[in-house]
């Protein structure tokens, strides 16, 4: 019996949200929520929720979908992961934004710190793992010098199956595996991307290549339980059943439509709250190395989904809470000063982690030198859920709203409720503002004008608008 499949196992493994420290009885009045403020947003949480669930069985809302109805493309999946670990010595992934941050994340998480420098044995023969998310050409020649093209196989991932960067990726490997491998090349590419729209599905077709196909409705931000995140962490060896069963357990959980029931609408109603408080950050600060790359994926699902112009109603609100990455300890010594002391505009999110997977003991030395020999004897996992605890308590002393997220352990299973959680979380502050989360207006500009710049046909009146912008001053560079 697999051990998500045993309700005992999945309820000792359930994430927790602790928010005491977002309360004014706990952190205090003065900048702590009230419970009259949140019980006196009940017809609007009341709204919320049922525009989740309408939303939800209208069908707009797919990536609630994917913890149950892929298993045909699971199988799919790992059929294809195990040729690939026969075959290959690299997988690379070709992506950006949402088709790169969640399995980055997620390989983090649930594999070795140090997965590439293992031997191949040790990696359970599987291959080597990149994520190519920039276009920097120093980034690209060096990752060329470390892989053999031949041994490698390249997932190009994109939703919308036409992004600049990922596409440019795409070309100069394209070009490089048909001149090393001939009419071998196709067998080294999968693409990941939509079924109907973008370029890349009509190359996939035109060329034969293996597919996956992100659903329709769900946007790259949402897809790390599609193909997308699916396919590397199978390829790695991540048991991608259990992440979706941990997503199905926390889908559960976020059915109740009473925010005291439902840990990710607290978590959201909280930070609508705050935020309508003047605190326009939040800092997402993981105490486990395993969860770094999760702040960076959080942080793009609740930029690009929250900071939006205008509502639903088109109104300008500028709407949003700029996320900040912070690891714990390593940035209690860069970061936190300015937390404890610096302007009342946070949210501080804790990761914590309730057993890590090995333990370490500190040993005994130094006698005559009190102030280090007292860490002899304790085990570094006591170390840092102590400077965890330690900070939150100098937080809660400074009265900086603090909430902590709490995975037993790290196993796919905590891995797949926490992104869902966070999911979750987000669509429901997006209702809670009144906004549309699934839309990324802001960034069109910046792309049409790289277009432009590069002379794609069309843009042509963007060109002549970029010439026209006024010139940069030399007397303002110095
Ligand atoms: O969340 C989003 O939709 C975006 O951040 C995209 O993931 C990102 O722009 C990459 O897009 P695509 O997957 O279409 O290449």
């Amino acid at each position: 019996m697999k051990r998500y499949t045993d309700r005992q196992w999945m309820e000792s493994m359930r994430i927790s949200f602790d928010f005491n420290n977002m309360m004014a009885d706990v952190i205090g009045e003065e900048e702590g929520i009230k419970k009259e403020d949140l019980d006196s947003m009940e017809d609007q949480l009341k709204a919320a929720a049922q525009a989740m669930s309408i939303k939800r069985k209208e069908g707009k809302m797919d990536w609630r979908d994917l913890p149950y109805d892929q298993d045909n493309v699971v199988e799919d999946i790992l059929k294809t992961a195990s040729e690939i670990k026969k075959e290959f010595d690299a997988f690379v992934l070709l992506g950006i934004g949402g088709s790169a941050l969640g399995p980055i994340a997620v390989q983090q998480a649930l594999n070795h710190l140090h997965y590439n420098e293992l031997s191949r044995e040790q990696r359970g023969g599987n291959p080597r793992f990149y994520v190519v998310d920039n276009i920097d050409p120093e980034r690209m020649e060096a990752l060329f010098e470390i892989i053999d093209v031949e041994k490698t196989m390249f997932n190009v991932i994109t939703k919308s199956g036409s992004t600049s960067e990922t596409m440019a990726q795409f070309l100069i490997v394209w070009n490089m595996l048909k001149d090393k491998l001939g009419r071998r090349f196709k067998d080294h590419i999968i693409a990941t991307t939509d079924k109907e729209k973008g370029n890349l599905i009509k190359i996939a077709r035109e060329y034969g290549l293996k597919t996956y196909y992100i659903p329709a409705g769900v946007g790259g931000r949402f897809s790390e339980l599609s193909p997308v995140g699916l396919l590397p962490a199978a390829v790695c060896g991540i048991d991608i059943r259990e992440m979706l069963a941990g997503a199905a357990f926390m889908d559960e959980i976020c059915e109740a439509e009473n925010v005291y029931d439902n840990p990710a609408y607290m978590a959201a109603a909280l930070q609508y709250l705050a935020m309508r408080a003047g605190k326009n950050i939040s800092v997402m600060m993981p105490y486990a190395d395993s969860l770094k790359y999760m702040a960076d994926w959080y942080a793009q699902l609740w930029a690009e989904s929250l900071g939006k112009r205008y509502n639903l109603k088109g109104e300008e609100i500028f709407a949003g809470q700029t996320p900040v990455k912070a690891l714990g300890v390593t940035d209690q010594h860069s970061q936190i000063q300015l937390y404890t002391e610096g302007p009342f505009d946070k949210v501080i999110t804790f990761l914590t982690v309730g057993r890590y997977r090995t333990s370490m003991d500190i040993p005994e030395g130094f006698e005559d030198i009190p102030a280090v020999s007292f860490l002899g004897g304790h085990t570094l996992n006591e170390l840092i859920s102590a400077e965890q605890a330690a900070t939150e308590y100098a937080l809660l002393k400074a009265k900086r709203l603090n909430r902590t997220i709490n995975l037993p352990e790290v196993n796919a299973f905590t891995v797949g409720q926490l992104l869902y959680f966070m999911e979750v979380e987000t669509a429901f502050a997006g209702e809670l503002l009144g906004i549309n989360a699934f839309d990324q207006p802001g960034v069109e500009e910046g792309k049409n004008a790289t277009y432009a710049l590069l002379g794609r046909p069309g843009y042509e009146e963007k060109k002549a608008e970029l010439d026209a912008r006024p010139k940069k001053k030399d007397e303002y560079i110095i």
